[in-house]
């Protein structure tokens, strides 16, 4: 269950967030060659992986992920849209020695590296694998998307959202690092930061309902003996009822570091 509800989210993000997606999908495409060699690091259900595939009709891409499942979802989502022969999928733990998957024009790494046990070494192999004058593209999130601003719920949601980011906090995720920083320690030459700041307001796309229903039911159940027991109740309703709201918004905030490898 839990495991769906995380497919399914990383897939409505894509489709409630099309805009923000569409412009890095673009910029993807404006950095690398023709018929690119291009490596999805942490690549879940896909999204940015089959966005690619389909932005750049030539592009070959190698989507990683240490969760079969994930993968076989990806797997299953490309065949539908006709991209399964030029994604390929690789189960890998990329906390160890990653296995040969270079070499590449682009890394491709979005909300994964925070995962990583040791970032450093992540972005080291990251760097191996690239040919002289590849890029990787790092995208990263501040914050988990809002729904309720303005309404008599943001107090509430702003309250998950902080229990939230202790337990995070508590597992060792990389959430606060310095990216830029880490991206120059491991030798990329970074050349760009760009951050948005997505604030979605009525009409919303027609997923927005269900992504705000599936953010909230998930963060339930982490959050018991961690939240005030009337608060959880309260989440609990929430997000049995939000889906239909008329007065939902999405707030989120991502940022995206451009590192190349230098040509020599
Ligand atoms: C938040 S999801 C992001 C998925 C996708 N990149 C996206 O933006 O929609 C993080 C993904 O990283 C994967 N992951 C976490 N730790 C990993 C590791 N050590 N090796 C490989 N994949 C890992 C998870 O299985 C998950 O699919």
């Amino acid at each position: 269950m839990a495991h769906s509800h995380m497919a399914e989210m990383l897939d409505l993000d894509a489709e409630v967030l099309s805009d923000y997606h569409h412009d890095v999908i673009t910029w993807a495409g404006s950095l690398v060659p023709d018929r690119p060699r291009i490596i999805d690091l942490g690549a879940g259900t896909g999204t940015g992986s089959l966005a690619l595939a389909r932005h750049l009709p030539g592009a070959e891409v190698i989507a990683v992920d240490v969760d079969e499942e994930m993968l076989e979802h990806l797997r299953h989502r490309a065949t539908e849209l006709g991209l399964g022969e030029r994604i390929r999928t690789v189960q890998a733990d990329l906390d160890q020695p990653w296995p040969a998957l270079g070499p590449a024009d682009m890394v491709w790494a979005s909300a994964s590296l925070h995962h990583m046990a040791d970032p450093g070494d992540a972005l080291a192999q990251a760097l191996a694998t690239l040919r002289p004058g590849g890029v990787l593209l790092a995208t990263e999130l501040d914050s988990f998307p809002m729904f309720l601003t303005g309404t008599a719920d943001t107090g509430l949601e702003q309250r998950a959202h902080a229990a939230l980011a202790a337990l995070r906090d508590e597992a060792g995720l990389h959430m606060h690092e310095d990216w830029g920083d880490r991206l120059a320690k491991a030798g990329f030459v970074v050349e760009e930061e760009r951050r948005a700041d997505i604030d979605l307001r009525p009409p919303l796309p027609p997923a927005a309902g269900r992504y705000a229903q599936v953010s909230l039911a998930r963060m339930a159940p982490r959050l018991e003996g961690r939240l005030d027991p009337a608060d959880l109740a309260a989440l609990e309703a929430l997000a049995a009822g939000v889906a239909d709201r008329d007065d939902l918004t999405v707030r989120a905030t991502r940022t995206v570091w451009l590192g190349r490898r230098p040509q020599a």
